[in-house]
């Protein structure tokens, strides 16, 4: 049997809100399933308030999972679908049908209950989808991609009612996706996943900001870090024929290293100075544009303001902005050092 998940340590508080983030393949799905009892694991615990799991059942752990794919039973009505998870429930068919009432209120369903999944649109169905498994009343919610089969629109507006429905019940979540806005802004902390391994667990501020290793600096952003390598010599960084001060506190005893800069720290110079590069591409996003540069080889993403004049083979000078800058071992791709933190602390 091959070994999807490695090293897993997640503790994770009641209440709690967790994304799971990471590549295709990297075991998120896996490690729901497990945690579910849908999959065996090969060796270590689950525990539920301190309570081994293992041996039990899905049905006996009392998670209520929701797929990307919801998995709506087509020929029942919505209030049938909802309350298809209490029909073994010892309750009287009165009981069963103010709980129904209960959670098609919650989730602004109540008008649409007599109709079929068919007639029903995508957002309706995650949304009864999620019905099903909160009547049950579960202990842990499990989401795998719930929003990915939703036009953007819609993802943005599921995405906050997610939210909303966590604010007023607030059970215990894992959350897979692999939606970066929707990591960066549902969870109370995010677990970023790599080849069946944890690579940080953290709040988004500290993934976004602070993170780890060179693998968590590239996925989480969009786009994510510009890496640099530069020589550290005299106490100074070295990009070719630029010398760029060591930001203070920063102290490296390697040779050289990776700096690592937000395209947001990247910017243009008022004159003919700092880091010369030529614009490849420009993404005009309305709010904002994306540069996409290289300088002697090295590709770089700036972001800069909605007005952009240059064009595709201009020569851009690049301010880089040192003090925000995260600096990686080049063997292991572990941080080095982070910038200063508001708090005053560093790594
Ligand atoms: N039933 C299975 N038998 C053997 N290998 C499997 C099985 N299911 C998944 N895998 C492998 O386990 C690894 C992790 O799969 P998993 O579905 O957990 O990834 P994921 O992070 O959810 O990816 P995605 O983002 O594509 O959904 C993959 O390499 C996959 O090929
Ligand atoms: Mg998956």
């Amino acid at each position: 049997m091959t070994e999807v998940l490695q090293d897993i340590s997640l503790h994770v508080e009641d209440h709690e809100f967790i994304v799971l983030v990471g590549p295709s393949g990297c075991g998120k799905s896996t490690l729901l399933r497990i945690v579910a009892g849908l999959e065996p694991e090969t060796s270590g615990a689950i525990l539920f308030d301190g309570a081994a799991v293992n041996h039990l059942s899905p049905g006996q752990r009392n998670v209520a999972m929701v797929f990307q794919n919801y998995a709506l039973y087509p020929h029942i009505s919505v209030d049938a679908n909802i309350g298809f998870g209490l029909r073994r429930a010892k309750l009287s068919r009165a009981e069963k049908q103010a709980r129904v009432l209960d959670v098609a209120r919650l989730l602004e369903l109540e008008d649409l209950l007599d109709r079929r999944p068919a007639a029903l649109s995508g957002g309706q169905r995650q949304r009864v989808a999620m019905g099903r498994a909160i009547i049950r009343n579960p202990a842990v919610f499990l989401f795998d991609e719930p929003l990915s089969n939703l036009d953007a629109r819609l993802r943005m507006q599921m995405r906050r009612e997610i939210r909303a429905l966590h604010a007023k019940l607030p059970t215990t979540t894992l959350y897979v996706t692999h939606d970066q806005t929707e990591a960066m802004t549902m969870g109370d902390r995010v677990v970023v996943m790599n080849k069946g391994r944890i690579e940080q667990i953290g709040t988004p501020d500290e993934i976004y900001n602070r993170p780890r290793s060179r693998f968590v600096a590239e996925f989480i952003g969009m786009p994510g870090m510009n890496l640099l390598p530069m020589r550290v010599a005299d106490g100074a960084l070295h990009l070719g024929a630029h010398r760029f001060a060591l930001p203070p506190g920063a102290d490296c005893a390697a040779p050289e290293v990776l700096v690592g800069l937000r395209p947001e720290h990247l910017r243009l110079s008022d004159g003919p100075h700092g880091v010369p590069a030529v614009l490849d591409q420009v993404e005009p996003m309305g709010s904002e544009t994306l540069l996409y540069l290289h300088h002697e080889g090295q590709k770089l993403c700036a972001r800069l303001g909605p007005d952009c004049a240059l064009r595709p083979g201009a020569t851009a000078w690049l301010d880089l902005m040192l003090d925000r800058a995260t600096l990686f071992d080049i063997p292991s791709g572990a941080a080095l050092w982070h910038p200063i933190a508001p708090s005053g602390e560093t790594t």
